[in-house]
């Protein structure tokens, strides 16, 4: 998979006197550009290299024009007064914490209200919000001053980005992307050789959810379900190429795309080894019907094929409820066909996914289908 450098939503004199228009072009314009060429280009470490995209992807999205009033609102307001009781607090701890950081490194609030640290590069799942604290982050602009710099990102910092970041923790408790989290904890434990979910019940799972998705957005109590699920998950790009991409999804396509290299390392069984070789998601259409989501009308029923094709889903069920959400115009018995064999599935292949009591209390009722 190839890496792709994420676009500035800002121009490059707009963060001065904050981060100057030298720095960026610096930063932004040659270092992180670096990473993703070399990562692309094979050379060097490619993890180091990936990890430094990967930071410098969501390090440049939260800034925008320097305000000295600029504060933490909404969701990411009540972040913070939780877990560290003011802003003020917040920032203390924020420095102080920061302070300790010996070389080159990161400081970032996580998403269970922590500070902590990164030391050089290193891909961070739980990540809320991000200062680089390598010395090319601070030192044309504030020379030795750290605090100084630190001081006046704040004045920067775009507290809506990070409050889609914080939605995103509310989401995925809400609408239960548990199994994603699951997929999230198996590349780690299964690095380590012990094997908790196969590759293709992960691929099931991802189907399934987007089937069952899909469906929700066609009722009409589930319109504001899926179309808070698609904003939620659009407000958290990491990679600009996945608009989509909650840290989920991204480290799903992570998982499914990963180097041969740490694919090896990653699986053990040949079988999934070759399966993953073999998968190509269809990232621009997964975003395209994420986005579709917010308007119900005009979706593109060739994605369903595509994906179950990348992801070489060969359950019969699975392939059956895609059929069905191809049906034109559907009877009611069909609908309460199709939510019955959805809600099944779910109940078999993840039980544990909390967006089943959603489902439920759907497909409980009559269900009324708009699609
Ligand atoms: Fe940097």
């Amino acid at each position: 998979m190839k890496l792709e450098q994420s676009k500035l939503t800002y121009e490059r004199n707009d963060l001065a006197p904050s981060i100057s228009e030298d720095t960026v072009n610096y930063h932004y314009g040659k270092l992180y550009k670096t990473y993703v060429d070399r990562y692309n280009a094979g050379e060097g470490d490619p993890d180091f290299n990936e990890a430094g995209a990967f930071l410098h992807s969501i390090y440049f999205a939260q800034f925008q024009s320097p305000t000295s009033s600029n504060k933490p609102t909404g969701s990411i307001a009540e972040f913070i007064t939780k877990h560290f009781t003011s802003y003020e607090k917040f920032k203390d701890e924020f420095e102080t914490e920061a302070m300790k950081i010996q070389g080159s490194g990161w400081v970032y609030l996580s998403k269970n209200g922590k500070i902590k640290t990164i030391k050089n590069h290193e891909i961070k799942n739980d990540i809320v919000l991000l200062i680089d604290w390598w010395e090319h982050a601070w030192v044309l602009d504030y020379q030795h001053d750290k605090k100084k710099y630190l001081d006046n990102q704040w004045k920067i910092i775009n507290w809506n980005i990070i409050s889609g970041r914080v939605g995103l923790i509310v989401k995925e408790s809400q609408l239960g992307i548990g199994f994603i989290k699951e997929i999230k904890e198996s590349r780690y434990i299964q690095s380590e050789g012990d094997v908790k979910i196969s590759y293709t019940s992960m691929c099931e799972a991802l189907y399934l959810s987007v089937l069952a998705i899909e469906f929700i957005s066609r009722t009409k109590k589930g319109q504001d379900i899926a179309e808070r699920y698609a904003r939620q998950t659009a407000a958290y790009s990491l990679y600009d190429q996945f608009r989509f991409s909650s840290t989920d999804m991204y480290n799903f396509i992570y998982f499914v795309n990963a180097s041969p290299d740490r694919a090896a390392k990653i699986f053990n069984s040949p079988d999934a080894k070759s399966l993953r070789e073999k998968t190509h998601l269809p990232l621009m259409a997964l975003n395209g019907w994420l986005i579709s989501l917010l308007s119900p009308s005009n979706r593109d029923l060739g994605f369903f094929m595509r994906l179950e094709q990348a992801l070489s889903i060969s359950s019969s069920d699975l392939k059956e409820i895609r059929r069905m959400l191809s049906y034109r115009n559907p009877t009611d018995s069909d609908v309460s066909n199709m939510a019955f064999r959805i809600l099944n599935a779910y109940r078999n292949k993840m039980p544990q996914f909390d967006l089943l009591p959603d489902l439920e209390r759907i497909c409980n009722d009559k269900i009324s289908y708009i699609y």
